[in-house]
């Protein structure tokens, strides 16, 4: 909020799945509190499914309208997802690119993480400094996010995705995870070794990465002491 106070054109960059929809949710109510326009916010979403028809409920496109336009009050037009048209798609991760630093850059990048340790749907093996692209889904993804679909073959094969090096060209990563499901990624991303194995190690190359997770998906951190000692004892400037 602070940020979008600071400039209401801030560039946003916004992932789907069940993750974030809590923040998203916290981020109407404190734009109705504070009485904060955000028809200037810009926003970039991570990526899109490819094989789905145009206005699918579960395309990204139609999920980030549903989850993040409408009810934040965002202008359509200033959010973006990749074009996943099979006319295009050989350039659709390129012209992506070019879109995302004509708008000055990602400010904000929000994160989820995939039981695989995936961000965005950059998946394990994928390289640090990948820019978007087409990628095939894990099985194990496909199964995550059969709950969305009407059964597992329903659920694409392939997606275009922001890579790991578009993700670390912004300017400050927010990586959220709730519940048991991510302990394993968690730990992985945040403790592990920095190994394109495990793509949510590719924060702990960022110099502003903030990781805010529940008990559960806390589970697996060796060092879950020291970051409550560092949270409880965090300067009085030191905000999201
Ligand atoms: C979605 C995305 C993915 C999800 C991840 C977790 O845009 O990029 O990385 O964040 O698959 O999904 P949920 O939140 O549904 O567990």
């Amino acid at each position: 909020m602070r940020l979008i106070a600071r400039k209401p054109d801030a560039v946003l960059g916004l992932a789907t799945g069940s993750t974030p929809l809590s923040t998203y949710t916290a981020l109407v109510e404190r734009a109705h509190a504070e009485a904060l326009d955000l028809s200037e916010v810009r926003g970039f979403a991570l990526d899109e499914y490819l094989g789905l028809q145009p206005g699918h409920p579960e395309s990204y496109r139609a999920v980030i309208t549903r989850e993040v336009v409408e009810p934040l009050g965002l202008t359509a037009a200033n959010i973006h997802t990749p074009d996943a048209s099979p006319e295009t798609i050989e350039t659709a991760g390129d012209a992506y690119e070019r879109a995302i630093i004509a708008a000055g850059g990602v400010d904000l990048q929000i994160l989820g993480i995939g039981t695989d340790g995936h961000v965005g749907f950059n998946e394990p093996g994928s390289s640090f400094a990948s820019l978007t692209r087409v990628k095939t889904l894990t099985e194990q993804t496909r199964r995550d996010n059969a709950r969305y679909f009407e059964s597992l073959d329903a659920v694409p094969m392939h997606c275009i995705t922001q890579g790991l090096g578009t993700i670390r060209r912004a300017r400050h990563l927010v990586l959220l995870a709730f519940g048991a499901a991510k302990a394993a990624a968690i730990a992985a991303a945040v403790e592990g070794p920095v190994t394109a194995s495990q793509p949510g190690s590719v924060i702990q190359l960022h110099p502003h990465t903030t990781v805010l997770v529940d008990e559960d998906a806390a589970a697996d951190l060796v060092n879950a002491d020291y970051y409550r000692h560092a949270w409880a004892n965090r300067p009085a400037w030191q905000q999201l």
